[in-house]
């Protein structure tokens, strides 16, 4: 579909088009975008592209929701922002929208707000080593405090023994994933690129190769180009890892877990600081299920950031709001996301 937006929730067309860039500029895994919007005059409904699923890197969908629940962050945000009060419904029944948003009334935004609106273009994934200098207390408190906002906790991976088994895992998940050859034709197929397209990772996103004492950052999106060396400059030692968790599984959780997600980059973002991501234990079932058993306390994992001071990245392609637009549900050939 390549009609004009039309208005909604009372705002014109074209502040209806700036909330669903504002959505669309979420994070996703290999920036494979997997959203869509219907918009009618009284709600937005938030829909998975299912045509974009992942299905050797996230077969059961958990993180495509994840990127939803970010995207759907973002449309919040960005509705308050314009003064529009988001009124929310997750799962709606007898849809199968991942969400739908209604004008809840008249909001005057926030400071904040403002700040995590201004955030939302500003945020990009730094695959670069960060500076030394460590994230403080203060901010990890704020980061903390962001995802709680979403009904989600983080988790800082701050005790040694802690940190040295999460490596061990992240190393082995990484090693599981490479084996795959569905896995690697996937990476091959989204990342890499020249550039040329609208989704997917291009090669000059990829950061620096790793030298053998590097922890943390393994994931080559290079798409085998010669990649940017650093002589001499090793990844920062001790970034702050911390697990983005949900309080239980499920659909729901993971759309809670990614507006959680989301947050907690866009603050850190209002902080001056920088996140990649570490999702291979999350990918891997096995590595998964030993991660739950490491952090213990009833939570589930739901994504791994590295937060620290980086210096400034370009961002990624996204495809136009147009393409993003659909009239009617989606007929859904794998059953429900
Ligand atoms: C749930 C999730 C998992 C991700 N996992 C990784 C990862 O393991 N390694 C990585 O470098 N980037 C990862 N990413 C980042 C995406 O590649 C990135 O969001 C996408 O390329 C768009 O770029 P941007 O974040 O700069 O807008 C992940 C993103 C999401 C939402």
């Amino acid at each position: 579909m390549t009609s004009p937006v039309p208005a909604s929730l009372g705002l014109s067309p074209a502040e209806v088009a700036a909330v669903l860039e504002a959505a669309a500029t979420a994070p996703s895994v290999h920036n494979s975008q997997p959203w869509q919007f219907r918009v009618l005059p009284d709600r937005i409904e938030l829909h998975a592209d299912l045509t974009r699923r992942l299905l050797a890197t996230d077969p059961d969908d958990k993180e495509l929701r994840l990127a939803c629940g970010a995207a759907l962050a973002n449309l919040r945000i960005a509705l308050e922002a314009l003064g529009v009060r988001p009124l929310l419904t997750l799962l709606p029944r007898g849809t199968r929208a991942l969400a739908v948003v209604r004008r809840g009334g008249h909001v005057t935004p926030a400071d904040g707000v403002l700040d995590l609106r201004r955030a939302i273009p500003a945020r990009h994934t730094n695959r670069k080593p960060f500076l030394n200098d460590r994230v403080t207390p203060v901010e990890l408190s704020e980061l903390v405090h962001a995802a709680q906002s979403e009904r989600s906790w983080l988790h800082p991976v701050t005790d040694p023994v802690q940190r040295n088994r999460l490596h061990a895992l992240v190393v082995r998940a990484h090693q599981v994933q490479l084996a795959n050859v569905e896995f690697r034709a996937e990476l091959e197929r989204w990342t890499g690129h020249g550039g040329e397209r609208r989704d997917g990772v291009p090669a000059r996103a990829a950061g620096p190769a790793h030298e053998p004492q590097d922890q943390w950052v393994l994931r080559d999106f290079s798409g085998g180009r010669a990649r940017e060396r650093l002589p001499g400059k090793d990844f920062e030692p001790e970034p702050l890892i911390a697990v983005v968790c949900s309080y239980y599984e499920g659909r729901l959780a993971e759309l809670h877990a990614g507006q959680a997600m989301q947050r907690v980059l866009l603050t850190a973002t209002t902080l001056g600081l920088s996140a990649s991501f570490i999702a291979q234990p999350i990918e891997v079932p096995s590595c998964r299920e030993e991660l739950r058993r490491l952090l213990g306390a009833g939570v589930n994992a739901q994504t791994i950031l590295r937060v620290g001071h980086g210096s400034p990245v370009a961002s990624t392609p996204r495809r136009p709001v147009a393409e993003l637009l659909i009239d009617a549900e989606p007929v859904l050939p794998g059953g429900t996301p």
